[in-house]
């Protein structure tokens, strides 16, 4: 009987592993275009509270419009859901906003070598915010993320205050995005996709007052022309694909969270952070010292070391 039902599972089991390795490979790919795109945009163009609206909004409206053609089924939701949905948002706005300033001052690379420390932010948040307690192993793993990001961060060529502590907010409205979209999620019948989507236009509704008090139509308008007549027309298109790509990772990391635990989430997304770190050095001809390489690469090796001893 053992051997119909294990041949009964097993091609369902290998099926959804095969699903979520799509899931992975697509996330870590888009992830990979927004960053460079985002870049390219804020180098020329160095608004990032604009850009970080234009993300929001190229979504928002993506959603939308898949509503309404019914390409996608809308969700059911009340106010309760928008209610419990709030906290989430205002993390996400933070968050997003945070680590597209911090990229604005300093290389991807760099940014995304101090969020791949976002795994001590959530022990340290658990610990002392909400009193919960973790193997003794886990919080020997803090130490190589701690002391790689640091080494990382002391020894970065092009090292920018704003830069490091954008990204550092990020990590720290992140944790607690997740804290929240745990649960907010609750027993709610949203899906991955949906939930994200109203992510989207909740954070747009946020965001959009403070990025017009922060930065403002004025500069945005000057700063344009300056970019339209130093890249042509193509930069457009490159505002447009930061914009598309944002919305895209983002979903198909939040269909992939309706697959997978938390902890696989938090490996595939530092194992994203890989593939952005070494294709941004690339792309970009950013220069990297041997001892700043070295800090990155024991940040990332203690997320995983985080990731065996939580396990
Ligand atoms: C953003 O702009 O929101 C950040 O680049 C997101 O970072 P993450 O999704 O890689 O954590």
């Amino acid at each position: 009987r053992s051997e119909i039902e294990s041949a009964s599972t097993q091609p369902s089991e290998a099926a959804k592993k095969v699903k979520i390795g799509i899931y992975f490979a697509t996330w870590w790919a888009l992830n990979v275009v927004f960053n460079i795109y985002n870049k390219k945009v804020l180098n020329a163009y160095p608004y990032p509270w604009l850009t970080s609206t234009l993300s929001l909004a190229c979504g928002s409206l993506m959603m939308l419009i898949s509503w309404a053609t019914r390409i996608a089924e809308a969700p059911k939701t009340d106010l309760e859901f928008w209610k419990s949905l709030f906290p989430v948002a205002v993390a996400h706005t933070i968050g997003h906003v945070a680590a597209t300033v911090s990229m604005s001052k300093v290389a991807v690379s760099f940014t995304h070598i101090i969020k791949s420390g976002e795994p001590a932010f959530s022990v340290l948040v658990s610990r002392f915010i909400l009193g919960e307690t973790f193997p003794v192993p886990v919080y020997l793993s803090l130490v190589p993320i701690i002391g790689g990001c640091a080494l990382a961060a002391v020894t970065e060529l092009n090292f920018n205050m704003i830069g490091f502590m954008g990204a550092m907010i990020s990590n720290l409205a992140f944790v607690f995005r997740n804290i929240f979209s745990k649960r907010g999620m609750k027993g709610k019948s949203v899906s991955g996709m949906n939930y994200y989507a109203c992510l989207s236009i909740l954070s747009l509704a946020i965001l959009t007052p403070f990025a017009i008090a922060v930065e403002g139509p004025q500069m945005w308008a000057a700063g344009w022309q300056t970019a339209l007549s130093q890249i042509g027309p193509q930069f457009i298109w490159w505002v447009a694909a930061q914009s598309v790509f944002y919305h895209l990772y983002n979903q198909v990391s939040y269909m992939s969270l309706d697959e997978i635990s938390p902890l696989t989430f938090s490996i595939g997304n530092t194992m994203k952070r890989i593939s952005v770190i070494v294709s941004s050095i690339i792309i970009f001809h950013t220069p990297v010292q041997p001892i700043n390489a070295l800090g990155a690469a024991i940040a990332i090796l203690g997320t995983f070391l985080y990731s065996q001893a939580k396990q």
